[in-house]
């Protein structure tokens, strides 16, 4: 088997072949192009509850299936995920599944290309661009700027048990953390960094939603991070930033995605200082 050496199109075999696709935080046009050609020549979709319709809607001639668990309704469990697409590809069929930011960041994709690879089913892994990133970026914060931070760590949020030991690890100050899936554990993340020795006045933000017109920040510092209120719908997906390079996105500002229209032109960059400080 190799990976990413033919194209799907390419080949004139019966296997099909599955594309483990990065949708970007959200917005359509962040997608790659290599990921949009992928989504245009699918059969079958197996698509993350944070892909929007925007995205989704590209795999014009494909059959979709959503494996959310968002909304209240039940995960589609992973094992089911893994036959799904290896079936799918025992038919010939150009499967893609498309999941949040980069597949392989926090996405559960290595275990999906590790299934793949023990059923002998030819696969590729189509890069998208992370929300660990993404989000800051779009929020005015570049998550290293020369002076501030010369690095920074991702961590998963969502147990304590994975967020603790490697926040326990990180010396006070010593670079820009980044926590995706960390919004209903904040209070807990917060006090970990502050346990540790972070400084209660190092800035702090939650960029929640980036990409999308749904789009909001909300900037501070640590000590306020745990019990910030944040003024968003309570599905937006947030990622919180601690570290100076925070206190950027005042001087930067943000880049806004508009709602999508008819005659909706270029994303504009708004979010200046003075606009921030209302929200804040
Ligand atoms: C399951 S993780 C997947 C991360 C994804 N693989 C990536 O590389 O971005 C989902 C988390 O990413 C973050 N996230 C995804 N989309 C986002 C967005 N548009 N704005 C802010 N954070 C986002 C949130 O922390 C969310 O809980």
């Amino acid at each position: 088997m190799t990976i990413g050496k033919s194209s799907p199109a390419a080949r004139g075999d019966r296997l099909g072949f599955v594309s483990l696709v990065g949708a970007g935080p959200g917005d359509p046009e962040l997608l790659t192009l290599k990921a949009a050609r992928r989504l245009a020549e699918a059969d079958l979709l197996l698509y993350d509850g944070l892909v929007p319709p925007e995205v989704t809607a590209l795999a014009t001639r494909a059959q979709h299936f959503s494996v959310s668990k968002r909304a209240g309704r039940p995960a589609v469990d992973q094992d089911t995920i893994h036959q799904v697409m290896i079936r799918g590809a025992r038919r010939g069929k150009r499967v893609v599944r498309l999941k949040n930011g980069d597949p392989f960041l926090l996405g559960r994709g290595g275990e999906e290309a590790l299934a793949l690879r023990a059923a002998g089913i030819p696969f590729e892994v189509v890069p998208g661009i992370t929300a660990a990133v993404a989000a800051p970026a779009l929020s005015g914060i570049p998550v290293t700027h020369r002076g501030l931070a010369a690095g920074f760590t991702v961590v998963s949020g969502h147990a304590a048990g994975a967020f603790e030991p490697i926040l326990g690890a990180v010396v006070p100050g010593s670079m820009t953390v980044i926590v995706l899936m960390g919004l209903r554990n904040r209070e807990r993340i917060a006090a970990t960094l502050l346990d540790r020795g972070w400084d209660p006045r190092t800035p702090a933000a939650v960029a929640l939603a980036a990409s999308t017109p749904r789009m909001h920040l909300w900037t501070g510092r640590l000590g306020e991070l745990g019990t910030a209120r944040l003024e968003a719908p309570a599905d937006a997906p947030g990622t919180i930033v601690v570290g100076e390079v925070a206190n950027l996105s005042a001087l930067i500002g943000g880049t806004r995605t508009p709602a999508r229209t008819a005659d909706a032109g270029a994303p504009r960059t708004l979010d200046g200082p003075r606009e921030q400080a209302r929200k804040v």
